[in-house]
């Protein structure tokens, strides 16, 4: 593997997270962010990350923090960015790293939604723009969509691709921009069936919850649902969907049940109630939980087979 040196734009919560995942590959990272409390504070939380995995607490000293998008970016092979989720500010940003990177450089957006194609619109070498959408938090979560958008060329998905595998992520393809790529699409059909059968008082959200959780969210991490489709047999798989479809939630737009949720100030943990109930404690409890669970898993794959 080679020593790549990489820029990082934005060093939030989804920014650090990358840039501590790269250093760890052993790249050198520097980290671009305007904001004086985010640098500040990015060094801590680079050093909660190294705590976390029981790294070589050394490891955040090798990534660089710039308050200007300067010379520490110029000969970066790949810039991967994750500025606030606004068309304009990564059109910005992409336009003046045009004008600072070499040609052949690696542009890479972490937009949960917006169309790269849209971020590199104005750029003359548009063929250096990819989607690279990693998952909260980074550091923790293997899957990194890779997606190709219009202008995209061969060679930045392969090199992209090889540099995130290289660095123990589980990068994976994407063909075309489509909006939410494929895992939130996923996620969402998900939560638009469980909303529409809470709203119809089919079960409870906690209900929901547990169904997920203790049945196929059990075997998910390791069986997916093409797998799953193809282990029990697609005949049995058309039968279910011949039955089961034409009953599945078809609203179109958010439920109204959502819309009203949000509309009543029912926000979810942050504001101690949105499908279900909160207190400081719970709330806290289930990131301890979820975090726990992922570290867990992260370990674990690091571990060689034998
Ligand atoms: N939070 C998630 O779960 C998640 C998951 C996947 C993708 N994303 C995407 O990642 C991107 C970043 O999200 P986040 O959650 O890390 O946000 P964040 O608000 O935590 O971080 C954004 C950072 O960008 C900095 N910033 C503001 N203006 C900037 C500029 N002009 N140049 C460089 N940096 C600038 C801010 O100071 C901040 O530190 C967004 O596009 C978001 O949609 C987020």
């Amino acid at each position: 593997m080679s020593v790549e040196k990489i820029g990082v734009i934005g060093g939030g919560l989804m920014g650090h997270g990358i840039a501590y995942l790269l250093a760890a590959a052993g790249h050198e990272v520097a980290v671009f962010d305007p904001a004086a409390e985010i640098r500040a504070t990015l060094p801590g939380r680079l050093q909660a990350v190294a705590d976390l995995f029981g790294d070589d607490p050394a490891l955040p000293e090798r990534i660089f923090v710039h308050e200007q998008l300067g010379a520490a970016f110029a000969a970066a092979s790949f810039v991967f960015e994750a500025a606030p989720e606004k068309l304009a500010l990564k059109q910005k940003i992409f336009a003046d790293l045009e004008k600072l990177v070499a040609p052949d450089a690696i542009l890479a957006s972490n937009s949960s939604a917006i169309p790269t194609t849209q971020i590199g619109l104005h750029l003359k070498h548009r063929e250096r723009v990819v989607g690279t959408h990693f998952w909260n938090p980074p550091h923790l979560v293997p899957l990194v969509e890779v997606i190709e958008n219009e202008k995209t060329s061969d060679d930045v998905v392969r090199a992209t691709m090889e540099l995130l595998r290289d660095a123990g992520k589980t990068p994976v393809h994407v063909r075309r921009d489509v909006p939410g790529f494929v895992g939130n699409r996923l996620q969402h059909a998900l939560k638009r069936e469980a909303i529409a059968l809470v709203a119809a008082g089919v079960c409870d959200a906690e209900t929901i919850d547990i169904v997920v959780k203790e049945g196929p969210g059990a075997r998910m991490a390791v069986l997916g649902p093409m797998e799953q489709s193809d282990l029990v047999g697609l005949d049995l798989t058309l039968n279910i969907a011949d039955v089961l479809y034409a009953d599945l939630d078809r609203t179109p737009g958010p439920h109204p049940f959502l819309r009203q949720k949000v509309s009543d100030g029912r926000l979810g943990m942050k504001t101690g109630e949105g499908f279900r109930h909160w207190t400081t404690e719970t709330a806290a409890a289930v990131r301890e939980r979820l975090s726990c669970f992922l570290l867990q898993q992260a370990k674990a794959r690091k571990k060689p087979l034998t």
